[in-house]
């Protein structure tokens, strides 16, 4: 092992996230290539691997993930860390996003067609509500306090959202969040090793599926997330809410998605429709409870934007963008090389494992004027947080309408928001994860 591939372990090893993302060592390498080949070495929190490519400048990840027929999600699935077996592989390769064309985009499609323009429009009033019930909450007739606010703010908007999506009772919602953490936490001991999780009441559905929550062993360590058998009370769970959705339809995205027959489509088997459902607990969750704190932690460290905000809320759905370029939530994901090719010098072959890092093409000077600054006014803003190409994110317009929500809210009715203490971040080198954030507020005079 030679010392400069000691210094790469910094890109996969999971501990060293809890220290913030590896931005400067990105910078470093990007400057030198535009793709490098990183060894996968086991470490006390990585269980090693062959090894992969990874693409650091914008043009080559855009090159990378337009192109389906190179670069396979389905292959290899498309996590940096290898599935554990065969079986795990396959199991995985069940979902849209481990899907390659014609499977991917039969599926994409009658998802598509269930978000009409009238069911996003109905949920972005709720996500409005939301917003101001959130702020309420906290604020709770006091001038000032202290929250955490992942906690207290960031981690309910997604769960509120997908209750809306999924048509299912509210209560329900802590599911979710249980699930989320289970698979994105798999590395940080804080989530993953969770032996108490309390429902927090739920429906009759919620407490048949806990019957199968999967129980942890002699650590504490719950079984593999993204093997079946460690997601068992999910797929009851979804099971049980395609049943109940198919005989009793109401307008909710879910309802209009199984009683949809769309003729070139076909219609989602209820198989399907479980596999859906993990993606969208799991994707539409974790995701915004990083981005929305991230983007909070770029304006406690650039107060002049959160002013500039206040003055002028038309400011925010650009700022928005900027949080999501500045903090960037999902920082990679991972291809698989159907054939020998060429990127920009590099010599891949058929096989290999190609990870997109967003999160240094996000930082591309080629592509982004002083990427370094948060500049709330950046336009065009190309950022790849939400990925690109043919599965670019499904979710991206609730999920910059929940942020926009937000931080509107926010800028409105906080006259100041500061730090109380260092954030914490997750242990997991693919979503940049934020534990707890400590803030002090003052409330808006209104
Ligand atoms: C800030 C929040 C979010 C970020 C940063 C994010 C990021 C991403 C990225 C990078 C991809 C592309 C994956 C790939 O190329 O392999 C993706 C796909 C996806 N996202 Fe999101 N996401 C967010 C929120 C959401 C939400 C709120 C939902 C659902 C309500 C959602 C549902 C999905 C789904 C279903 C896919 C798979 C699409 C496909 O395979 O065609 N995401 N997301």
């Amino acid at each position: 092992m030679t010392d400069s591939q000691t210094a790469l372990e910094c890109l996969y090893d999971p501990m060293r996230y809890e220290q913030g993302a590896p931005i400067a060592e990105l910078a470093a390498l990007r400057q030198q290539a535009a793709v490098i080949w990183v060894e996968e070495h086991k470490l006390a929190q990585w269980p090693g691997g062959r090894g992969f490519w990874l693409v650091l400048r914008h043009a080559e990840c855009v090159q990378v993930l337009k192109n389906p027929k190179l670069f396979s999600s389905q292959l290899g699935a498309t996590q940096l860390r290898d599935p554990a077996t065969p079986a795990d592989l396959s199991y995985v390769q069940q979902m849209m996003l481990n899907m390659d064309p014609p499977e991917h985009t039969r599926l994409r499609r009658l998802l598509i067609n269930a978000f009409t323009s009238k069911a996003v429009a109905q949920l972005e009033v709720k996500i409005r509500q939301h917003a101001i019930a959130i702020v309420d909450n906290v604020i709770d007739g006091a001038t000032e306090g202290e929250c955490d606010f992942v906690k207290d703010i960031a981690s309910d908007m997604p769960l509120l959202c997908l209750a809306d999506i999924f048509g299912l009772p509210q209560q329900d919602r802590y599911l979710m969040f249980d699930w989320a953490n289970r698979v994105i936490g798999y590395q940080d001991p804080d989530y993953a090793v969770s032996s108490a999780f309390n429902p927090q009441g739920g429906s009759a559905m919620a407490r048949e599926a806990l019957k199968l929550r999967p129980r942890p062993d002699a650590n504490g360590q719950m079984p593999d997330p993204r093997s079946r058998n460690g997601m068992d009370d999910l797929y009851r769970y979804a099971h049980l809410l395609a049943e109940y959705k198919r005989g009793n339809p109401a307008d909710d995205v879910v309802s209009i998605l199984l009683a949809q027959v769309d003729d070139a489509a076909g219609i989602v088997t209820i198989e399907e429709f479980e596999n859906m459902f993990w993606l969208f607990a799991v994707a539409g969750n974790e995701t915004l409870r990083n981005g929305i704190p991230g983007g909070m932690i770029a304006l406690l460290r650039h107060p002049d934007a959160w002013q500039a905000m206040q003055a002028n809320p038309a400011l925010v759905p650009a700022a928005v963008e900027e949080m999501l370029r500045w903090w960037t939530p999902v920082m990679n994901f991972r291809r698989t090389a159907c054939q020998d090719t060429g990127l920009a010098g590099a010599k891949i072959m058929a096989g290999d494992k190609v990870v997109v890092s967003f999160l240094s093409a996000n930082y591309d000077q080629r592509e982004f004027h002083r990427p370094a600054e948060f500049a709330i006014r950046r336009k065009p803003n190309p950022h790849l947080s939400f990925g690109y190409g043919p599965h670019f994110c499904l979710g991206a317009q609730l999920a910059v309408a929940q942020m926009r929500a937000m931080f509107l809210e926010l800028t409105r009715r906080f006259e100041v928001m500061e730090p109380a203490a260092p954030p914490r971040y997750l242990r997991s080198n693919f979503q940049r994860g934020v534990k707890s954030l400590p803030v002090r507020w003052r409330a808006s005079i209104r």
